[in-house]
């Protein structure tokens, strides 16, 4: 028996004092934020938070969009800017930061990180996830963990699994074929589930390949747990649960937020009909008492231990601003007439600061991840004090994205004398809260219109200003061949002003680098045509070939590849590789077992030391990525063009040789094989090649070696039917028979099949609005409730209610988009799921009398 399991034991024979509709209230939560504690028993309440960037924390037990609900705390730079830092030293001081807060704040359990894939970079959570690329979003995903629970808080890591979109968010079913699932989605989560042991899994809302991931019983019971060997609680995301008794069966334990008890009659229901036993329940609640009493246990032996929260807070502030600087990307630095660049820009020459968002800068993203950050520093601020020269300021455009004429005029006026007297022009840009949100997908790349005019017209007077961008994804940037320099910040956090004018001054060097592919304009994705289109089902149909290894295979033109960056210096240089022998047999080839089932991890199978130079006489950091390139493709297994295999970063002395060792895993060279139900070995000869990106990889232009793998035992065969020609060879959008094609090799095309569109319980209000009045007055109703609980009288218009608390648009929206089956998991019980039904029959009377 294992500790965990003693412990389970243990604590289950403390439950059987409880009778059994106690215990079935202890399978979800208390409120928003508590689950149920049972004092008689000694089992305290768990307290989550938000977030993956800094803590939530609403004491009052209710998720509330008034500010004043939620404790302050320090806003580290959003996940998806963290990032870009490819540091995990950093992610994991972030996470150990946060969980010291959430130690002082009474918090349990922190909700996240969100290790999910950028699919396509309208994702509107793009910002709270890593990277495009399994491989890196599992290696920082784990850092952050590892810094949160060696600190004895626990970590949710979500959204278990496939969730990529917020379109539907709540309904939409991810069809996936088996490889992608495997290799490419799941392949974020696998790692971390072994290597960290998360406390908690937060399942996702979607469904996946037509099962509600809250109730998948292969994904929780057989993947998560059996294969995988999760020892931890598995959770509902907030009103995730389609079904209660069925998610319990399925694997998950706990349903948050709490419905009040009100739901528990389904579990009785269950329970009666021999759909689950009492054993599910008991082994459910066990995990999350235990979890409780440990997770305070931790809490206790260490809190005596801490900082004083001024001395905290103050060294957080400190880390914001280091973290704010790691992760910036310098995307261009033009070298001017006279071989001068740009950036940084001289101490004590003038500046011309445009942009709005110099003074209220956009540093996070909208939803559950929104922090109330301590404090804000801003460029407008930080930046005179540092420059000792003259800062001159004007907004130029409105941060609505509206365009003002007057504000324009002002800047371009500011901008003209500023350039006639020798100063330089520093234009902010960028996106807001609202445009970056849980909830909506972002409707285009594009910066709001009012700021790329101002840009246009700065440059119709040949004004060439210094850009910083100020986005947690991808922009589409139609002037990009006219501006010198641009300097990404992302979403930098409470310290993003300070570490904005340092990196400026070249106080501190940007070395941060691309996690996602930025493309000419998303249509250039193999992604594109299948997006967040559908009303329920999606379908992957590009399969892996997200991001990089899409425009990579199919040689498509980017603005910025994957992993692209610069720094101020010369860039580092590789000087060679070098392979580390150490499986005794040269490493010219490596023999590997042909097939291996999913419950072996992942293990090294070859060492290699990479060299480095640097020319410049101050230190330079740089990030050393390897990829893995196919040299034999083979038609019934085909893999992306390049993978990335491993990265390290790392700062090397000035004029000084530096080496860095690197290694690379088994699955790198495996493919899922669904028939035989294991990984299996993609023999024939492979190149492992060092790059600066993942272009400049492709080009070869780096050190690399070459090596063959041969597969021992028995290789399973390959499905009868072929693999479709744009899986071999991508180019352009893949079509839904290509994708058909694709999933009819393992048996299942009829995932593609359509329900045949009667209303439910699962139906989203908004497609019961035109067909019943009571639908209407419902969603009347609950928009009356959004707006009173924001403190907003209900007659005001949307817009107006957005105006005055701009994260109300989300709410609005998701309680549109919400299945009507949701509702009573936000409102404790209310309405009734028998009146909801009653609601679903009227609409469903009503279309029907609307079609004849
Ligand atoms: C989000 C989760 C979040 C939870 C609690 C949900 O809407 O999807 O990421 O942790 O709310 O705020």
């Amino acid at each position: 028996m294992t500790g965990r399991e003693q412990e389970l034991d243990e604590v289950r024979g403390r439950l059987q004092a409880l009778s059994l509709s106690q215990r079935i209230r202890l399978l979800s939560g208390r409120n928003s934020w508590q689950t149920e504690a049972v004092p008689q028993l000694g089992i305290p309440a768990l307290v989550f938070s938000d977030g993956p960037h800094g803590l939530r924390h609403q004491p009052s037990g209710r998720d509330s969009l008034r500010e004043g609900g939620t404790e302050a705390a320090t806003l580290f730079p959003a996940a998806g800017t963290l990032a870009t830092s490819w540091d995990e030293d950093l992610l994991l001081a972030v996470g150990a930061a946060i969980a010291t807060e959430a130690l002082w704040q009474q918090i349990h359990v922190v909700l996240g990180p969100g290790v999910n894939l950028r699919r396509h970079p309208r994702g509107g959570r793009n910002f709270e996830y890593y990277s495009e690329d399994p491989l890196l979003a599992a290696r920082l995903g784990a850092a952050w963990i590892r810094g949160c629970q060696e600190r004895g808080v626990g970590v949710s890591l979500k959204h278990f699994a496939a969730n990529n979109q917020e379109h539907r968010r709540m309904v939409y079913d991810a069809v996936i074929d088996p490889r992608a699932l495997r290799e490419f989605y799941l392949a974020a989560f696998e790692p971390i589930v072994r290597g960290c042991q998360p406390e908690t899994v937060m399942l996702a809302y979607n469904r996946l390949n037509g099962v509600p991931a809250t109730g998948h019983r292969k994904l929780v019971n057989e993947v998560l747990r059996g294969e995988w060997g999760f020892e931890g609680l598995a959770i509902s995301d907030w009103g995730a649960t389609v079904n209660r008794a069925a998610a319990l069966a399925a694997g998950m334990d706990l349903e948050m937020p709490g419905s009040g008890g009100s739901l528990d009659y389904e579990v009785d229901h269950a329970l009666r009909a021999g759909e689950l036993g009492e054993r599910d329940v008991d082994r459910a609640v066990a995990r999350t008492s235990a979890l409780a009493l440990r997770l305070a246990r931790q809490r206790s032996e260490r809190v005596g231990r801490l900082p004083s929260p001024e001395r905290m807070y103050a060294d957080h502030a400190a880390l914001a601003v280091e973290a704010a600087g790691r992760t910036a990307v310098l995307l261009k630095n033009e070298a001017l007439e006279g071989g001068r660049k740009p950036l940084p820009l001289t101490v004590g020459r003038p500046v011309c600061l445009l942009g709005a968002l110099a003074r209220r800068p956009h540093v996070q993203g909208g939803g559950s991840s929104h922090v109330r950050p301590r404090r804000q520093s801003t460029l407008l601020e930080a930046l005179p004090r540092r420059l000792a020269a003259q800062v001159t300021y004007q907004p130029g455009y409105r941060l609505d994205g509206s365009i003002d004429e007057a504000l324009l005029d002002e800047a371009l006026e500011a901008a003209g004398a500023a350039v006639a007297s020798g100063a330089e022009v520093v234009l902010v840009l960028g996106l807001s809260d609202a445009d970056e949100s849980e909830g909506y997908d972002r409707g285009t790349l594009l910066l709001p219109a009012g700021q790329n005019l101002l840009l246009e017209r700065l440059l119709a007077l040949g004004i060439r200003p210094l850009v910083l961008l100020q986005s947690g994804s991808v922009l589409q940037l139609p002037w990009f061949d006219e501006v010198p320099a641009l300097l990404l910040l992302g979403l930098a956090g409470q310290g993003g002003g300070e570490a904005a004018a340092r990196l400026l001054l070249g106080l501190s060097e940007p070395a941060g680098r691309l996690t996602e592919t930025w493309p000419l304009m998303a249509e250039n994705l193999a992604a594109d045509g299948s997006f967040a289109r559908a009303k329920l089902r999606e379908p992957y149909r590009e399969s892996f070939y997200v991001g990089y290894r899409y425009t990579e295979s199919a040689d498509v033109a980017v603005r910025f590849p994957f992993g692209f960056g610069l720094g101020y210096g010369e860039p580092v240089a590789f000087v060679g590789v070098e392979v580390l022998t150490e499986n005794g047999e040269g490493n010219s080839c490596l023999r590997l077992p042909a097939l291996q089932g999913p419950e072996i991890a992942d293990t090294t199978v070859l060492r290699y030391r990479v060299g480095l130079s640097n020319p410049n006489a101050a230190a330079a950091v740089t990030v050393v990525q390897a990829y893995l390139e196919r040299l034999d493709p083979d038609p019934d297994w085909p893999v992306p063009r390049l993978v990335l295999c491993d990265f390290a970063r790392l700062q090397v002395a000035g004029e000084s040789e530096a080496s860095v060792e690197l290694a690379l895993g088994w699955r790198q060279l495996a493919a899922w094989n669904e028939g035989a139900g294991g990984w299996q070995t993609l023999a024939g000869r492979w190149r492992l090649q060092i790059g600066r990106d993942v272009r400049d990889a492709r080009r070869r232009q780096g050190p690399a070696f070459e090596f063959a793998v041969e597969a021992v035992g028995e290789t399973p065969p390959a499905p009868e039917q072929p693999v479709p020609d744009w899986y071999r060879a991508p180019a352009g959008q893949p079509q839904e028979w290509d994708f058909w094609r694709l999933l009819r090799r393992d048996g299942r095309e009829r995932l593609l099949e359509e329900d045949d569109g009667s209303f439910s319980l699962e139906t989203p209000l908004e497609e019961l609005l035109p067909c019943a009045l009571s639908a209407r007055i419902f969603a009347w109703l609950a928009r009356g409730v959004i707006l009173l609980q924001a403190g907003i009288v209900p007659f005001v218009s949307d817009a107006e209610a957005r105006r005055r608390q701009p994260g109300i648009g989300m709410q609005l929206l998701a309680m549109r988009e919400m299945p009507l089956r949701a509702f009573p998991l936000f409102s404790r019980g209310v309405p009734p799921r028998g009146w909801l039904a009653w609601i679903v029959r009227r609409a469903e009377r009503g279309r029907a009398r609307r079609r004849r």
